[in-house]
């Protein structure tokens, strides 16, 4: 792939979250993500890819943008299979709360898993423990494998976890264990990351969330060098024909990082569109300018960017789509 779409990518994540920051804290979720995916969607008019969503907003019948098959970008460059989600933490966003960003990942054609729309089952660490953990081991075996590989007690791990009462059983194995807990409202892309940056404190992520997270999660860990493994967890017919549908014959099959992002090169990109780990949220500066956060990698080569922009908005030519319909 060429490392020149590293950029656009950021551009088109740093538009989502203006759009979608426009809404902070007022309550409406969906406005957020509406405005997020106007801007993101207008924004890859101008890419120089032959793209196709893979992971976006839902099927073709109940999303007008953005839906798995959308052909995206301008047409005139490489196949690319795009992972959409332009906002990544709709509640947190509409509750002006910490964590929500704005994320994509590209791969050439046929590499991104194409994940259905339920739980995964998941275990996220960072380079200091890839390789080591296996999400088939008990929890309890997980923590002492960690402490092991961290060289720390188990009572000086932090885990990281979805504050959800389908966690109940996770809970009451970690408090047994003596570790520390950060709970997370929601936002598990972020979540599953926090391990691979060592500012955040968490050491582990585990528990279920979305399995199109689970794949942007594993985009980024491919970059970050750390190790995510996940497991569908369809809940019944019409989940397991859904698994079918995608071309998973084995929906309890581990699946590998290799398995959800291939081999081939991988570029991921974020921008914070609210104060997060690793990257700071959007702020809306005097004389019509925005200031975003982001951070773009690519697999290939393992670096990591980090971007401060400063947008004068006036000059934006999706202007529209960027402040939506807020007041
Ligand atoms: P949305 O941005 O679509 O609201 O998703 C937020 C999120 O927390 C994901 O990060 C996570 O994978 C999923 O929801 C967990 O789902 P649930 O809220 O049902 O536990």
């Amino acid at each position: 792939m060429q490392r020149l779409l590293s950029l656009e990518m950021v551009r088109v994540t740093e538009a989502a979250a203006i759009a979608a920051a426009q809404w902070t804290g007022r309550g409406m979720k969906n406005e957020a993500d509406d405005a997020a995916t106007t801007a993101m969607r207008s924004m890859f008019k101008n890419v120089p890819i032959h793209g196709k969503v893979v992971i976006g907003e839902g099927e073709m019948d109940e999303a007008p943008m953005l839906y798995i098959g959308e052909e995206v970008g301008n047409g005139e460059g490489e196949a690319i299979d795009i992972a959409v989600d332009p906002v990544e933490g709709t509640e947190l966003v509409a509750k002006g709360l910490n964590g929500a960003l704005a994320v994509m990942a590209i791969a050439e054609r046929g590499q991104l898993l194409h994940a259905p729309d339920m739980y995964m089952e998941k275990l996220a660490c960072g380079p200091a423990l890839a390789g080591l953990l296996s999400l088939d081991d008990p929890l309890e075996l997980t923590l002492q494998k960690a402490a092991f590989g961290l060289g720390k007690k188990r009572s000086e791990l932090t885990v990281s976890i979805l504050d959800r009462e389908r966690h109940a059983k996770h809970f009451r194995i970690l408090r047994d264990a003596g570790v520390r807990i950060r709970l997370l409202n929601a936002g598990d892309v972020a979540g599953a990351m926090a391990p691979s940056f060592p500012e955040s404190g968490v050491d582990l992520y585990i528990g279920s969330g979305g399995a199109p997270e689970g794949v942007l999660a594993a985009a980024a860990l491919t970059c970050l060098r750390g190790e995510i493994q996940g497991r569908l967890m369809p809940m019944n017919e019409e989940e397991l024909n859904r698994c079918y549908a995608m071309n998973i014959m084995n929906p309890h099959e581990m699946l590998t990082m290799e398995r959800m992002v291939g081999k081939g090169d991988v570029i991921f990109a974020a921008t914070g569109i609210t104060q997060g780990d690793f990257v700071g949220g959007v702020k809306f500066l005097a004389g019509d300018q925005a200031e975003t956060h982001s951070i773009v990698m690519r697999a290939e080569t393992r670096t990591i960017r980090y971007l401060r922009s400063i947008h004068y908005m006036p000059s934006k030519p999706q202007l529209d789509a960027y402040l939506g319909q807020v007041i």
